[in-house]
């Protein structure tokens, strides 16, 4: 079975156009194993998380009851990257599967969306935010070894408190970055091939026959890996232990009871922002 589509060009070239669309339903079958696979470990299997803690009465006491998370900018991005990338995964991949629909121009201005919201997150994130927060650190990496160990049951020190990010959100977020820019990097190019009302202008020889196929390829592989991440994101983000964590990304906020049970006030310090005043209150984060 051959995961890309080949054609003949006009010169008898046996070329690439696309990927194979069964991939579609390839990745919606792995992202749904790996729900259920999860599910049934956690409930059923994994023990009940523990962490090392030894914070002192003055450092629980100066952690305020609402602790500030994300930026009322970085939730507007997350909220409109995660909006157009719906609207790219819904256009290009139901007509593939039956719901036809005249798609390419919904795509293409969903796909100019999550650019432009990218390149802003890579600005906003490399000089207003904490750029090195969402990498992983050598005490993520110790502490991936004792928490694998402790999970099949050998001794191992119990490991610290999160940072402002667990190391399965770092891992995500590096996955997605790159499938992110693998269709973001093909699909400005790809605007080349289409009518865009003159924002490009059109020139599909810009590329030769083999070139402008594995561009499709590479877009429509890094386009089915979203599948499942995004499907996977969603299952986590719906998962009861994380809803703190949604929340924070709706409201701004985690509670302290949460912050204090999963992050290490050393690893992550509490930011000297004022919290609203009214609105969200503490215990809705719980
Ligand atoms: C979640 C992200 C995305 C997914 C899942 C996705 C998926 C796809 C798929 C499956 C196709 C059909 C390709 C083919 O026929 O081989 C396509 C075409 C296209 N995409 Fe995307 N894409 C995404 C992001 C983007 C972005 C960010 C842009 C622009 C910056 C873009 C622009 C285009 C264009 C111009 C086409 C060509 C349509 C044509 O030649 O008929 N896409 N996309």
């Amino acid at each position: 079975m051959d995961f890309i589509t080949w054609a003949t060009s006009p010169w008898g070239q046996t070329v690439p156009i696309h990927i194979a669309w069964y991939l579609i339903w390839v990745m919606v079958i792995a992202g749904l194993l790996f729900m259920i696979v999860h599910a049934l470990y956690v409930g059923i299997f994994a023990a009940k998380k523990t962490f090392a803690k030894n914070d002192s009465p003055a450092v629980v006491a100066a952690i305020p009851e609402r602790v500030p998370r994300h930026s009322f900018v970085a939730r507007a991005f997350h909220w409109v990257m995660a909006l157009s990338m719906f609207a790219l995964l819904i256009t290009a991949f139901l007509p593939k599967v039956g719901v036809k629909f005249d798609w390419v121009t919904y795509h293409w201005i969903a796909g100019l969306v999550l650019t432009a919201s990218v390149l802003f997150h890579i600005f906003h994130a490399s000089f207003f935010l904490d750029f090195w927060s969402i990498w992983p650190d050598k005490i993520d990496l110790r502490d991936a070894r004792r928490r694998l160990l402790r999970s099949i049951g050998k001794e191992a020190p119990p490991p610290d408190r999160f940072a402002k990010y667990p190391l399965e959100n770092k891992f995500y977020h590096f996955v997605i970055l790159l499938s992110g820019l693998g269709v973001i990097a093909t699909g400005v190019f790809m605007m080349k091939r289409v009518n865009t009302f003159g924002i490009f202008t059109r020139n599909p020889y810009l590329f030769g026959d083999m070139t402008w196929g594995m561009m499709y390829v590479l877009h429509g592989l890094a386009g089915v890996g979203l599948i499942a991440l995004i499907m996977v994101h969603v299952y986590f983000g719906v998962r009861p232990e994380k809803l703190p964590i949604t929340k924070s990304m709706i409201f701004g906020y985690m509670s302290r009871d949460f912050y204090l049970e999963e992050h290490d006030p050393q690893r992550w310090a509490v930011e000297k922002t004022s919290p609203p005043k009214e609105g969200y209150a503490p215990s809705d984060a719980d």
